[in-house]
């Protein structure tokens, strides 16, 4: 063991101002002044804000904000703000949409926005009598969910219905209670966790069982968002592309480990969209997949088939937990312009919206992978990465990568190589 090697116990480290925890880090990982002007450039989210939305700020992380254009939903023509580091993820839904921008676009809807929020109640000795105890409770429940919230029952939110569950599990028998609340504009985590806090002990008191876990589900099956759209055969190059389309689709529908990777791709479009708007990635892909595997078989988010006249339709219907209230979304300057951009002054639209992206981005992805393959699109813009990971600057960066492009050798030994030749002229 090496005795001289940092320690990772830093005592309050969480009391350090940003310049006292960057120097610390610094003197761990040995991390010269460039390294440390670096973190302490947070560009355009103040270090002021951005210490306070985590614990031990050191700085950010940039991601490049791209628009995705052609855009049309529920009639209406929108710009898309897409936050990913992924190449070709934002010209994927920028193809898809002006290929059925001509045709109408999407079409979308919502199920609702009522979240789920569990509590878990273990050692209960008559678990079916407890359940009824608890569902008999139903009005003093809804008095003490709304009591925590009251500005969201003057948004016209707050607690909806009362679900319980008798659940055999491995360590014996649970009674779960489902609070079904409504949360308007918000993602709503912290009203129905602050429900499922202040109900448990009441309900462990009722049926004389111990609530242990208290907390939303991210399986938000009650806020789904849809969209479908028709794109005309004419406007996807005809029949041979649409059936190999519908090919990669059964595919993915019969086939989990082909429908991990197709989901991979919505949710490239969805989480790129979730980003930008300050929204939390992790509860909507969470949500997704779970939805996914809803039938107990994973399977695909989307459906495509054949419309009478022969064009290709494509459908989604997905949990999209996201909010334009509280968190990031609020306080973020950028997730701020991006909700500016998008133009939504609602939830509903925003995960509208968002279930829209999704569907274009399917589209360009099973469009590509059933006719050139993936790679064409993606080695352009790879390309740029490799020339500027070989040293490329300025306009070498786009004469390095259309030599690698023009000889089908996207590799960063080959780009050295070239760039040498380029400088040598
Ligand atoms: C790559 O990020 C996404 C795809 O793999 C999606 C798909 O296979 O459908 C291209």
């Amino acid at each position: 063991m090496d005795t001289h090697a940092p320690s990772s116990r830093i005592g309050g480290f969480h009391k350090f101002d940003v310049a006292q925890r960057i120097a610390s880090v610094a003197q761990f990982a040995r991390l010269d002044e460039a390294d440390q002007a670096l973190l302490q450039n947070t560009g355009n989210l103040p270090a002021e804000l951005a210490d306070h939305l985590i614990e031990n700020f050191i700085g950010t992380m940039n991601i490049p904000v791209g628009i995705a254009t052609n855009m049309k939903i529920d009639g209406q023509d929108r710009l898309i703000p897409m936050a990913t580091e992924e190449s070709s993820v934002v010209a994927a839904v920028c193809n898809a949409a002006r290929q059925c921008y001509d045709s109408g676009g999407f079409t979308t809807s919502m199920s609702g926005t009522e979240m789920i929020a569990q509590i878990q109640l273990t050692h209960v000795t008559d678990p079916q009598h407890a359940r009824l105890q608890i569902l008999e409770k139903k009005d003093t429940i809804r008095e003490l969910c709304n009591a925590c919230d009251p500005i969201l029952v003057k948004l016209g939110g707050g607690f909806r219905d009362l679900e319980v569950r008798v659940l055999e599990t491995r360590g014996g028998t649970m009674v779960v209670t489902h609070l079904i609340v409504d949360t308007r504009d918000a993602m709503g985590a912290n009203a129905v966790n602050t429900m499922a806090e202040r109900i448990a002990p009441r309900i462990a008191e009722w049926t004389q069982g111990k609530s242990n876990l208290r907390i939303l589900s991210n399986l938000a099956d009650r806020r789904l968002a849809r969209a479908r759209c028709t794109w005309r055969l004419a406007d996807i190059g005809g029949a041979e592309v649409r059936d190999a389309m519908l090919a990669a689709y059964h595919f993915a529908e019969a086939d989990p480990y082909r429908a991990a990777t197709h989901n991979k791709g919505i949710m490239n479009g969805i989480s790129a969209v979730v980003m930008a708007t300050g929204n939390d990635t992790r509860a909507v892909e969470a949500g997704a997949h779970a939805y996914a595997a809803r039938s107990g078989r994973y399977s695909s988010l989307s459906t495509w088939e054949v419309t009478a006249q022969g064009d290709l339709a494509g459908s989604i219907e997905i949990p999209m937990a996201v909010g334009l209230v509280g968190g990031a979304t609020k306080l973020h300057p950028s997730a701020k312009v991006a909700l500016k951009v998008l133009g939504v002054n609602t939830a509903e639209a925003l995960a509208r919206t968002i279930a829209a992206v999704g569907l274009a981005q399917n589209f360009s992805a099973m469009k590509a992978l059933a006719t050139t393959g993936i790679q064409k699109g993606h080695m352009a813009l790879h390309a740029q990465n490799i020339a500027m990971m070989a040293g490329a600057v300025g306009e070498e960066i786009d004469a390095l990568a259309r030599i690698l492009v023009a000889q089908g050798a996207v590799r960063q030994d080959v780009a050295e190589a070239e760039l040498q030749k380029l400088r040598a002229g």
